[in-house]
């Protein structure tokens, strides 16, 4: 058996006021439509668009070949009609890119009700506002029963056969599932999603980004460290070892750039700090490099359902020059924290303090952090 999947997205998007059509709206790293074929792709076999007339070309460059492209009609039924001729399944998916975030499992569980015998199967959510039937005059001619009502959303599933038939009278309906209903066949409503809600104006874009994780949360952290020259000492600094310059002293391997780095982080995450975590009482820590330091930080953050979203640190001393070793450091302490977003920079003091007198080395770090 095999599953066809409509993406309707042939609509302006007039309430939304974009100079360009809804679908190809961005929503966090892609556009709506994109977000849309990426959850019907892994449970269906054919993917046909309807897309606005003159964006063809440009939609079909941006999901590739194996994604048939069709122009749209003048109404959202229309624009199903011209996608249904293509349609080569036993069943079909008809959804909205609208509803960009409803998600593979959704579809999924359309697609069972389907194989397990059903027509056609839509889902739907609880109905939150009490909603009434109201008269050309304005008053109320009835309240219909808020527990019997549900919000409809797509994917909406059916046998071809029966969605052919459904279309074939040319009625024009919001959704699908209404024309199936008029040519008399049982339609099936399971539970929706929240995350399956339609985009209709830029409100509705606030919402779907936090369902992408945006709008978390946010927080912010200072660390500071610095560390005395000590001759015979190794030296590491930003993850790297420096072989023509002297080390610091320290409990560990003294890379005050790796341990700023922590303490924003711990500082952010209101984990504790550098001492707390790692401290002199632990001797398992003794000679620790900053990078494994670094390895445990980023460890113990994601356990408390932390994400980082950047992480700058800057050096201040006068030597060792950091320029031509930057790239090479930021790959080093980004990896160390799960491939986080690192930047490293570096500056002296004009000859005044503990680093400008050269005695030591110094870093400044601010981390920060979101938890969904
Ligand atoms: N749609 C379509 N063809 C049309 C009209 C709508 O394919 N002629 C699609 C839209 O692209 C959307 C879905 O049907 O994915 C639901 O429609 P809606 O949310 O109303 O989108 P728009 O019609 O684009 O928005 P508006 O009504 O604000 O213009
Ligand atoms: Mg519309």
């Amino acid at each position: 058996m095999s599953v066809s999947a409509i993406i309707a997205a042939a609509g302006s998007g007039e309430r939304f006021g974009a100079d360009y059509p809804k679908a190809l709206i961005q929503l966090g790293s892609c556009t709506l439509l994109e977000h849309a074929i990426a959850s019907l792709a892994p449970v269906t076999d054919q993917i046909i668009i309807s897309a606005p007339a003159g964006f063809e070309k440009q939609i079909s460059e941006l999901v590739g070949n194996e994604i048939t492209v069709v122009t749209g009609g003048a109404t959202r039924a229309e624009s199903v009609r011209n996608a249904l001729v293509f349609v080569t399944s036993d069943y079909v998916l008809v959804h909205d890119a609208a509803r960009a975030l409803a998600s593979t499992t959704l579809a999924q569980r359309i697609i069972d009700q389907l194989i397990a015998g059903e027509k056609a199967v839509i889902p739907g959510l609880a109905q939150i506002d009490t909603v009434k039937i109201i008269c050309a005059d304005g008053f109320v001619a009835s309240t219909p029963d808020r527990r019997k009502l549900r919000t409809i959303q797509t994917p909406q599933g059916f046998l071809t056969s029966i969605l052919q038939e459904a279309h074939v009278s040319n009625l024009d309906a919001t959704d699908d599932s209404a024309m199936v209903e008029a040519i008399g066949i049982k339609v099936k409503v399971i539970e929706g999603e929240e995350r399956a809600m339609k985009i209709t104006t830029p409100m509705d874009l606030v919402k779907a980004l936090s369902f992408l994780g945006f709008n978390s949360s946010f927080r912010t952290g200072i660390g500071i460290d610095a560390h005395a020259f000590a001759a015979g000492r190794p030296m590491w600094l930003g993850g790297l070892y420096w072989p023509d310059e002297v080390g610091v002293d320290g409990h560990s391997d003294g890379d005050v750039a790796a341990h700023a780095m922590c303490d924003a982080l711990f500082a952010a995450t209101q984990l504790g700090d550098l001492g707390s975590n790692f401290g002199v009482d632990r001797s398992e820590y003794a000679g620790a490099s900053g990078v494994q330091l670094l390895k445990e930080t980023y460890s113990k953050i994601c356990a408390s359902g932390f994400s980082i979203a950047n992480v700058t640190v800057q050096i201040i001393a006068n030597r060792p020059k950091l320029g031509k070793r930057r790239t090479e450091a930021i790959q080093v302490l980004s990896t160390a924290l799960g491939g986080a977003d690192v930047w490293l920079s570096a500056t002296t003091t004009d000859g005044m303090g503990l680093t400008g007198e050269g005695k030591g080395i110094a870093a400044i770090a601010t981390a920060l952090v979101f938890k969904q």
